[in-house]
């Protein structure tokens, strides 16, 4: 297997840049042996997962008190952040923000290109650009795939090479979505042998659902972990997510049957349907009520099973499931918070301090 250096790499166009492999591009975004652009859940490694993990824990037990909110709020105060979400948002928006908050970093925001200088013209291009004028730090959700990676791609030919992260990339990724299910995952199964050895069950728009394709790529770092994907015909989990699942040896299987499967898992990942990228209108024709979780079907759910959904939902998790004490869901959007404050303080290496805080 030829191995493309990076020197090589650095003189790639975009386009060729693109479609090299990932596994051979993976250090070009990376600087003094850590990540310095987030961009994809194939960057991490079990290690570094769980170093993240154990940051976020120290993150949520320092900020209980004011005199640990107050420290915190030192460690980057001295960086700003630009936060650029040209797609809807609520929780991920939300929870980088406050995640900027409680480590003292400087935020702005543009959340739409409508209220942006694209409006008169400007290309995506030369609008990261000028975030990095000002800011050390974009967190981006855009509707296009691949423009976190070419934001990155671009600004580490320049003079300027802040640090991107992906906050969901069109149909693509939305790794930082994948840390805080899989740090859901470790803190819910922390006291039953990890998550290694666990059925996952997947319900609902595979096909178009940026969500499950990330956390597939990052259940990959534990051992034995099953999948069970269940979906209509027209919303299957891809081929380059089977043939990932094929590589890595992980057990998985395909069914049309919520009901059927529910007795299997230790965690129910529930998604909505992704009709925002409908072409003509499709999801109109498929009968998604047959991938809802109703209250009645709990009785076929293992006691020690989680009940999670990256949110936001529609009808797919009824409200009458909220107080379930298997429903994780409220949670899982509260972990993206510390995972997220984690994830910053790691790249910008102020992560030890953290821990060796919380360890005096
Ligand atoms: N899960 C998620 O990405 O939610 P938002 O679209 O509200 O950010």
């Amino acid at each position: 297997m030829i191995k493309i250096k990076s020197e090589e790499l650095n003189k790639l166009s975009w386009e060729d840049f693109y479609s090299t492999p990932l596994k051979d591009k993976l250090k070009f975004f990376e600087k003094d042996g850590q990540l310095f652009d987030c961009l994809f859940s194939e960057q991490f490694s079990k290690p570094l997962l769980e170093r993240i993990f154990e940051t976020a824990s120290r993150i949520l037990s320092i900020a209980k008190s004011k005199g640990g909110m107050d420290w915190l709020q030192t460690l980057l105060s001295h960086k700003r952040a630009m936060l650029y979400f040209v797609q809807p948002s609520t929780r991920t928006f939300v929870s980088f923000q406050s995640a900027c908050y409680i480590l003292g970093l400087k935020v702005s925001d543009i959340r739409s290109t409508s209220t942006s200088s694209e409006l008169k013209g400007e290309s995506p291009e030369d609008t990261i650009r000028t975030f990095s004028s000002y800011a050390d730090l974009i967190v981006m959700r855009h509707f296009q795939e691949g423009m976190a990676e070419k934001s990155a791609y671009l600004l580490n030919h320049t003079k300027r090479p802040v640090r991107i992260i992906n906050g969901g990339s069109g149909k693509d990724q939305h790794p930082t979505q994948a840390l805080l299910d899989m740090y859901t995952l470790f803190l819910s199964f922390a006291d039953r042998g990890g998550i290694d050895n666990k059925t996952i069950m997947m319900v609902g728009d595979l096909k178009r659902g940026r969500t499950v394709r990330s956390l597939t790529f990052l259940l990959k770092n534990y051992k034995n972990v099953k999948l069970i994907y269940v979906a209509p015909e027209y919303l299957k989990i891809g081929d380059d997510i089977k043939a990932f699942l094929k590589k890595n040896k992980m057990p998985f299987v395909e069914s049309d049957n919520l009901v059927k499967n529910l007795k299997l898992a230790d965690a129910v990942y529930m998604t909505r349907i992704q009709d925002e990228y409908d072409i003509n209108n499709e999801s109109k024709d498929i009968d998604y009520s047959k991938f809802h979780l109703k209250k009645e079907m709990l009785v076929n759910l293992k006691k020690n099973a989680i009940i999670m959904h990256p949110l936001p939902r529609r009808a797919e998790i009824d409200i009458e499931i909220d107080n379930d004490p298997r429903a994780m869901y409220w949670r899982q959007e509260r972990n993206g918070m510390w995972v997220r404050a984690a994830l910053m303080a790691y790249m910008f290496g102020k992560d030890t301090e953290i821990l060796k805080f919380a360890n005096q």
